[in-house]
């Protein structure tokens, strides 16, 4: 059994035992058909559980009724589904993890990416839909390791930094916690690593339309608002484009540690003065109406920028008042 899998609550080792895993504080996690089950937590969300009822029921038609999303802008599925693999830049011996994989639809194009040295770990949260992705998978050959396993997409059962590549298409509207799920996706995926996400989403400008409202009736799933509040400040390179007749969005971007960078202390030339930093942390209260005009008067008098002028006066009077109380 896969030593890769940790314990999607705490990343802590999980033992194998037969037919589960187990973690370092006895939280089981059994293996079904071969298939891990490290679905976390146990009590998921409504949105997820209404996701998992809705798959239970309709995991057979899925793969029967898809094209006709495509079919309705007249667009071509594999081609638009390339679009989203080649935002991934994807090299052929990339670690890569698919959550949300459903049939495979997208992972098949991934795995035909990979080399010997490749790994792929494809993952859903229901069982009946991951079972027809592995059941199509396996009348086929690819060249690098694929494991399946059942997870939720905002519980990753991965160590850190593991991942080159994060993908996810199509479920992501739904996950209970969006903000978790890109949190996840960042801790998995290594430093210079890449991540590529997509759902629905009618664009605004398009909502009032015929053309809007008329899918909005039929997919209520256009709905769904950006997730860009949710993206991780390690994100870089963002970018978003709209495909699949463009009611369906896609964001690429790098990941990178922390917050961007910036020089905040190269001195401000003009009138105000200062630098980024200083204008930031230096706030101080405010003063009298008259107090300003006066000052004002006296720096334009000196000479200096108001930043410098603030600067050495006020060091004078704290350093003079320091002074005067020893
Ligand atoms: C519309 S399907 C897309 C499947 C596949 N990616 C595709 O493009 O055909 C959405 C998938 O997301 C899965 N899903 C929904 N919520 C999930 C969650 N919290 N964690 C992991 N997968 C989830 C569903 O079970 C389903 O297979």
């Amino acid at each position: 059994m896969n030593k890769k899998y940790v314990s999607p609550i705490d990343q802590s080792p999980l033992r194998f035992e037969k037919n589960q895993f187990v973690d370092s504080k006895g939280n089981i996690f059994p293996i079904r058909d071969g298939i891990p089950n490290l679905i976390f937590p146990k009590n998921l969300d409504k949105s997820d559980l209404e996701s998992i009822d809705w798959y239970k029921k309709n995991a057979n038609c899925y793969d029967d009724y898809l094209p006709m999303t495509f079919d309705t802008f007249g667009v071509n599925e594999d081609e638009e589904r390339q679009k989203l693999i080649d935002a991934l830049k994807l090299k052929e011996n990339h670690k890569v993890l698919e959550t949300g994989c459903g049939t495979g639809r997208d992972s098949e194009k991934i795995a035909n990416q990979l080399n010997e040295d490749g790994e792929l770990y494809l993952q859903d949260i229901s069982e009946e839909i991951l079972k027809i992705g592995i059941e199509k998978l396996s009348k086929k050959s690819f060249k690098p390791h694929i494991e399946f396993s059942l997870a939720n997409g905002y519980f990753l059962p991965f160590e850190n930094n593991y991942f080159d590549r994060v993908f996810h298409f199509g479920g992501l509207n739904t996950f209970g916690d969006i903000k978790r799920a890109f949190t996840e996706m960042v801790r998995v995926c290594k430093p210079g690593g890449r991540i590529v996400v997509g759902d629905e989403n009618m664009p605004v400008w398009l909502r009032e339309t015929e053309f809007g409202k008329v899918l909005m009736n039929s997919n209520p799933h256009y709905k769904y608002d950006l997730p860009l509040k949710h993206l991780p400040i390690n994100a870089r390179n963002v970018k978003l484009e709209w495909f699949i007749g463009g009611v369906f969005y896609f964001i690429s971007f790098d990941v990178d540690n922390g917050e961007p960078k910036a020089n905040f202390d190269f001195k401000i030339p003009g009138e105000r003065g200062g630098t980024h930093r200083s204008r930031y942390y230096g706030k101080l209260e405010g003063v009298s109406k008259e107090a300003l005009s006066l000052v004002n008067k006296a720096q334009k008098k000196s000479g200096k920028s108001r930043h410098d002028w603030l600067e050495d006066v006020l060091k004078k009077a704290a350093t003079e008042e320091l002074e005067k109380k020893k």
